[in-house]
């Protein structure tokens, strides 16, 4: 009987260890989808904001989530360019944070991985207005550091990176919105952004 509990005790430690390691881990992204969807003047004539209602619960899958953020500031040209235009061919000067149910992540576009920052669901903190709150995923935009250089590019590159999001989102059939008004304090101390930096935007994604 005893040997019975000390058995099923350790099932349990070993059950309970899994649960944590999954919920504590880093995303490892598909790779994205480079070929299908809609075509790029089709979801061009198709664009619109997401409505200001709520999102559909339906969370995107590891492949939307790759191509998204692939197509927000991922590699292309076999890993010698960007998907969207940096000044003098740069690295990224502008971050992307990811947040999901599961927590709260920074794109990392070299390794395709979203590396954890946070395992709590700060969807509904991100911004005041309601609707924010109920998509899967919000894309949050800031500035890596400040400097002349990078206060000079980084609204064109966040107007580029955003506009590519529209469009792959429009592409999976999923909608996203461009929104300015968010909660700056929470997002900096959630995300543990240094006072150098900037957040200049943030996109809620997910299904409508
Ligand atoms: C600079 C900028 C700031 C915006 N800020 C917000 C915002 O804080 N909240 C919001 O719901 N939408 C925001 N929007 C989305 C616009 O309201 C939306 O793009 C506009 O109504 C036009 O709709 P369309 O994108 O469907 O053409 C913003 C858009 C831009 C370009």
């Amino acid at each position: 009987m005893k040997t019975i509990f000390l058995i099923m005790f350790f099932i349990l430690l070993g059950t309970m260890a899994n649960i944590s390691e999954a919920v504590t881990s880093d995303i490892m992204l598909a790779s994205p989808e480079t070929e299908g969807g809609k075509s790029v003047l089709q979801a061009i004539s198709e664009r619109s904001s997401a409505a200001q209602a709520a999102f559909s619960a339906k969370e995107p899958s590891l492949k939307e989530l790759s191509t998204l953020v692939w197509a927000a500031t991922g590699k292309n040209r076999d890993g010698k360019g960007w998907t969207v235009p940096f000044a003098m061919g740069s690295d990224p000067y502008i971050s992307l944070y990811v947040l999901l149910k599961r927590g709260a992540y920074l794109y990392d576009p070299e390794k395709n991985m979203l590396k954890l920052l946070s395992d709590k669901n700060s969807l509904s903190r991100a911004a005041s207005q309601g609707f924010i709150g109920t998509a899967p995923s919000i894309f949050v935009f800031a500035t890596k550091g400040n400097g002349p250089r990078v206060e000079g590019w980084a609204e064109t590159a966040v107007g580029a990176m955003t506009q590519n999001v529209y469009l792959a989102a429009g592409a999976l059939g999923m909608k996203t919105r461009y929104v300015q008004s968010f909660n700056r304090e929470t997002l900096i101390n959630l995300l543990n952004i240094g006072p150098l930096s900037r957040i200049i935007a943030i996109m809620p994604v997910g299904f409508q």
